[in-house]
């Protein structure tokens, strides 16, 4: 089969390689229909993440049909039609049982360490994939949910929901800020919506992402990197500051943005991945009484989440802004790694 393989530091191709097999009797064979491109997998690129070592097949999302089932498999057959979750989890250790899917104890890839495709085994930027614990790390999709919908359930809806919307303990009437709309941004912005907030600030650098979060919900937009920003998302409160400030970025400056703009009792959830030492004001924030919340994604809400785009009540479809087959792998990358340029929000690369 053909994949998208990570040669180290800066090197990638899409090129031939063994075709997965059946190592254990919890696996199954998934043949990719649909797939994306992650931030995460920009990272990678750059060697920022040095547990993915050359050879490794990249990407932890996407959507396709089973091709074969390992011997303990009872819940899904060949032909299921499925969402490949980003998170393994083996469904029976005690961080699973608790819906901490993100630190699963099964030996997979890592004990402890539930984000394993495209980092420690071979990922979904591919024609086929080896899923394992496939009982509780796949979803069947509905018939009327397209790929390109399913597909954003694999990360980006369930990030920005559980780590952004439920970790920030949005409740009704809070104003919510969201810092950074990219896709895990629009996503908390999205879902904040489900929580009744009142009102759901956008804050980005770029217009044009902000012009976008209106169509995820947004009620109000700031544009950051202004001399008024603060005081453009102070005046949308009560003066006093949001209820909750959704880091979706991952840099320190955007960490200590949402300290300056939560109100006392209010919630920072930091959502976005850092890779450099953050400060954290505790001397100015200990007198304010504020919650901060942080982790890695557990994707445990991804059934509901199904439910609501199903039912039309998420829009991930607008997510999508720009389509590629699987043999212009190399062009999607180059498109989405200049998505200030292209516009790109996520991309849909297809069989
Ligand atoms: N916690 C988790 O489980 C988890 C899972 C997936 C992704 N993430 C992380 O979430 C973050 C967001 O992911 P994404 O795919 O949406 O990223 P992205 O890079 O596509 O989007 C980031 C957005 O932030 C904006 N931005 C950059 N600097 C800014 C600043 N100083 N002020 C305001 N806006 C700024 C950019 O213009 C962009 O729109 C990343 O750090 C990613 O690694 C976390
Ligand atoms: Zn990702
Ligand atoms: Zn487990």
């Amino acid at each position: 089969m053909k994949a998208l393989v990570y040669g180290g530091p800066g090197i990638k191709s899409w090129t031939d390689v063994p075709d997965p097999v059946i190592q254990s009797p919890t696996d199954v064979i998934v043949r990719l229909d649909t797939t994306t491109i992650c931030g995460t997998d920009l990272h990678i690129l750059k060697g920022d993440v040095p547990a993915v070592t050359p050879g490794r097949i990249l990407g932890h999302e996407g959507v396709g049909k089973i091709t074969e089932v390992g011997s303990s498999v009872t819940n899904l057959k060949v032909g299921d039609r499925v969402i490949i979750s980003c998170i393994k989890s083996c469904g029976s250790c005690v961080n699973c049982k608790m819906g901490l899917y993100s630190h699963c104890l099964g030996g997979e890839g890592a004990s402890g360490i539930g984000w394993v495709f495209g980092h420690l085994i071979d990922g979904t930027q591919a024609e086929y994939v080896r899923v394992p614990y496939a009982e509780n790390s796949l979803y069947k999709l509905p018939a009327s949910v397209t790929d390109e919908e399913g597909v954003m359930l694999s990360d980006i809806f369930p990030t920005g929901f559980e780590i952004g919307v439920q970790y920030g303990g949005v409740k009704p009437g809070d104003v919510v800020a969201v810092i950074g709309a990219g896709p895990v941004g629009l996503a908390a912005i999205a879902t904040a919506g489900l929580y009744g907030a009142a009102k759901i600030i956008a804050i980005d650098l770029d217009a044009n992402r902000l012009e976008k979060s209106r169509e995820f919900g947004a009620t109000d937009t700031v544009l950051s990197g202004t001399a008024s920003w603060k005081k453009e998302v102070m005046a949308l409160t009560d003066g006093a500051g949001v209820d909750v400030a959704i880091e979706a970025v991952g840099v320190p400056t955007t960490f200590t943005m949402a300290t300056e703009i939560v109100r006392p009792g209010g919630h920072v959830a930091n959502v976005g991945v850092h890779g450099k030492e953050v400060p954290l004001h505790l001397e100015s924030l200990w007198i304010q009484n504020i919650f901060i919340s942080m982790g890695l994604v557990n994707t445990n809400t991804t059934p509901m989440l199904l439910k609501l785009i199903e039912s039309k009540k998420l829009p991930a479809h607008k997510m999508v802004t720009h389509r590629f087959k699987f043999d212009q792998f190399i062009e999607a990358y180059d498109t989405f790694g200049r998505a200030a340029e292209t516009k790109a929000l996520k991309v849909a690369i297809s069989r």
